[in-house]
């Protein structure tokens, strides 16, 4: 299937391509000079401490859980309407995800009604998920996690660029965790950052990267030392130098870029107005969204599945975020996925539908997009 309009594009042009060349001819590939510029030039964006570049986001939230050590039995609270990651980094150490509601139709994140009945002496920590790039309410979430002794671990796969009265989600809780999947407003194919602001923390986070190694690869290359101490058990969950280079210039690209996904969503929200049959999430979202997902809430009166079909036959792409975690087989078998019950979650995850965006996306697109769902709509009713 060649697209029309795709669900997302890489921002990317001579300049990446250039970066990466300059890359292979310096002879050096795994973690090393340009992965710690990436590190700082990160943490200094986000007002961060401590920035820890990851292989992935999910290594990120895995890397959380070990620095904070968490472990069986604890508990650690998750929203269900998230990618599974948010909830298997709790799983990886034999902790136990407690799955928390979203707040409402209008409100995709976690409710902090819910999370606080959910709380039990088991309980150590909260994942936050901040759906879409619109921050959770992190200031009830941060109030309920003092007042409970709890950490709260940012999941800002989405919220890259995000910001709460100036201050940067992933930078709010004790550890923030960012995803660069090639989809993500920041991308490097595979790839993830951990902020904290806690010194020890990061140093736990930094062994806990490389397999608990006192040396790095590059040291010894170097020259600066032959052997090394194993004090942790650790991962290989390092980035690349080739990743690192293209976060770079990502980074640099980030404001700009989020802006134009802001620009879109305004447009698709003027031009859905008064259109029957779905609501759009986050209307009247108060802070600054890094827009990473244009998220619509079909009414039951709508057939998603034929909704989607019509969809793809004007080559338009469009997903699903989320089927929620409890419902999947695996959590179903092994964490009685079947006894719990969340009704707004269930819900959204089989009426929402997620549409393109993306920086290079042309306002025309936006405007086509637009055009063939009031066209699709009155044909797809149940
Ligand atoms: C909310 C959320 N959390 C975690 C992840 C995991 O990130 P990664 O794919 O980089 O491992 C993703 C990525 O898709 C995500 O969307």
């Amino acid at each position: 299937m060649k697209w029309k309009v795709t669900l997302s594009d890489l921002n990317f042009d001579q300049r990446e391509r250039k970066m990466v060349d300059e890359v292979i001819e310096n002879r050096w590939l795994t973690m090393g000079e340009i992965v710690e510029r990436l590190e700082e030039e990160f943490a200094h964006f986000m007002g961060a401490r401590h920035a820890i570049t990851v292989s992935s986001g999910t290594a990120a939230l895995h890397l959380a859980m070990r620095a904070l050590n968490i472990k069986p039995p604890d508990q650690v609270i998750v929203p269900s309407l998230s990618f599974v990651a948010s909830s298997n980094a709790i799983l990886y150490v034999g902790a136990k995800p407690t799955f928390v509601d979203i707040s409402g139709w209008n409100d995709f994140n976690l409710s902090c009604e819910d999370l606080e009945k959910k709380i039990t002496n088991k309980t150590k920590a909260i994942v936050v998920v901040h759906y879409g790039g619109y921050l959770a309410d992190m200031q009830e979430i941060k109030r309920i996690a003092r007042k409970h002794k709890l950490f709260v671990i940012e999941d800002s796969a989405h919220a890259i660029g995000a910001d709460l009265n100036s201050k940067m989600a992933g930078t709010l809780g004790e550890v923030g965790c960012f995803s660069f999947f090639s989809n993500k407003n920041l991308a490097t194919g595979e790839g993830g950052m951990i902020l904290t602001h806690n010194d020890r923390l990061a140093r736990k986070l930094k062994l806990l990267r490389s397999h608990g190694m006192t040396s790095m690869t590059l040291n010894r290359h170097k020259g600066h030392t032959y052997t090394y101490d194993v004090v942790e058990l650790g991962y290989n969950y390092r980035m690349t130098e080739i990743s690192a280079a293209l976060g770079i210039l990502q980074l640099k690209k980030l404001h700009r870029a989020n802006k134009k996904r802001k620009v879109l969503t305004e447009l698709y929200v003027s031009n859905l107005k008064g259109i029957d049959g779905f609501s759009i999430p986050f209307r009247d979202y108060p802070r600054k969204s890094s827009y990473h997902l244009f998220p619509i809430l079909l009414n039951k009166k709508v057939n998603r599945k034929k909704f989607m079909e019509f969809l793809k036959k004007e080559r338009i792409q469009s997903s699903i975020h989320y089927p929620p975690i409890h419902k999947f087989s695996y959590y179903r078998k092994n964490l009685r996925g079947n006894q719990t019950k969340l009704p707004l979650t269930e819900y959204v995850g089989a009426h929402q539908v997620t549409l393109p965006l993306h920086p290079l996306l042309e306002k025309e697109d936006v405007i086509f997009v637009c055009d063939k769902i009031k066209k699709i709509l009155p044909q797809v009713l149940r």
